[in-house]
């Protein structure tokens, strides 16, 4: 009999309890797929999960997408390395995002595993982009309706970038692939999609990798942009992780924005994350 426990989480998402992932069974693996698609983001305790069951774990829930930009994992290409020494200034996806907004398939999810915590600090925010997008004022529904945005990733990890990853020192050798941004192209994706999982509505832009608004104008596509980055960024619906040794993320690009906090210079934090690959968004 099963001991799996679903917890809800302050804001957003769920801690799931009693569940040995490196050795999960097909009831619980059933369980934990319909707390992932129902929630978006689901966490894990206290788990030793070693890089090859980190991966297995993973492919429960589809291929792996090998980053093109992140340092990999020396050994195991499929973990990109989410680092930053004690020497570094800056971190990697410290401000709201989802991961691979930019790709004409966005990814599903990303499992992300603590490997070196700072003694204080480091969290991970998460927020809900389905509530984001069932709490927004009728005036900005109708006006985002059957609109796409453009999403890109040249001025991020491109060669002509002002991105901070490659002009200053610290990001250098921890993510960067100028050749690779420059000669990918643009993408479109609906501004609101219908979830391939769970088949609700969420808000799909975010400050990071969005870069305009198909058909509009700059101007006016910014301010549009800006009004629904500024009304999900004010969600209460949002949830703070506190990294614990042992901890697990696991959430859904199509359904949540994450940020993390980069508060506790002088300290290293390493994780190891594994993307999953996903589907055309409509
Ligand atoms: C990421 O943005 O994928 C990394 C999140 C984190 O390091 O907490």
């Amino acid at each position: 009999m099963s001991s799996i426990q679903i917890v809800p989480c302050e804001g957003v998402g769920v801690e799931i309890h009693g569940v040995d992932l490196p050795n999960i069974t097909s009831s619980d693996l059933d369980t934990v797929k319909s707390a992932f698609s129902e929630n978006g983001l689901v966490f894990f305790r206290d788990q030793d999960l070693s890089e090859i069951d980190h991966i297995s774990f993973a492919e429960h829930f589809g291929a792996i997408n090998i980053n093109r930009f992140f340092a990999a994992h020396p050994d195991h290409p499929q973990i990109a390395m989410v680092a930053k020494g004690e020497n570094d200034r800056d971190n990697i996806g410290g401000g709201w995002h989802t991961d691979h907004s930019y790709d004409v398939e966005p990814a599903l999810g990303s499992v992300l595993v603590a490997r070196q915590l700072p003694t204080s600090g480091g969290d991970t925010r998460f927020t809900s982009m389905y509530r984001a997008y069932d709490t927004l004022p009728d005036e900005l529904k109708t006006q985002i309706e059957g609109k796409r945005a453009i999403h890109s990733t040249r001025h991020i990890f491109g060669s002509k970038n002002n991105s901070y990853y490659q002009s200053s020192d610290s990001g250098k050798g921890r993510i960067g692939n100028s050749a690779a941004a420059d000669a990918m192209q643009d993408v479109t994706h609906p501004i609101v999609i219908t979830h391939p999982l769970s088949g609700k509505k969420a808000l799909f832009v975010n400050p990071s990798f969005t870069i305009g608004i198909e058909g509009m104008e700059p101007g006016a596509s910014t301010e549009l942009l800006v009004k629904l980055y500024t009304h999900a960024m004010a969600l209460e619906a949002m949830h703070q992780f506190q990294w614990r040794p042992g901890s697990v993320a696991f959430w859904d690009n199509r359904a949540t924005w994450h940020w993390a906090l980069n508060d506790y210079h002088g300290q290293a934090r390493t994780m190891h994350r594994i993307t999953i690959e996903g589907c055309a968004l409509g």
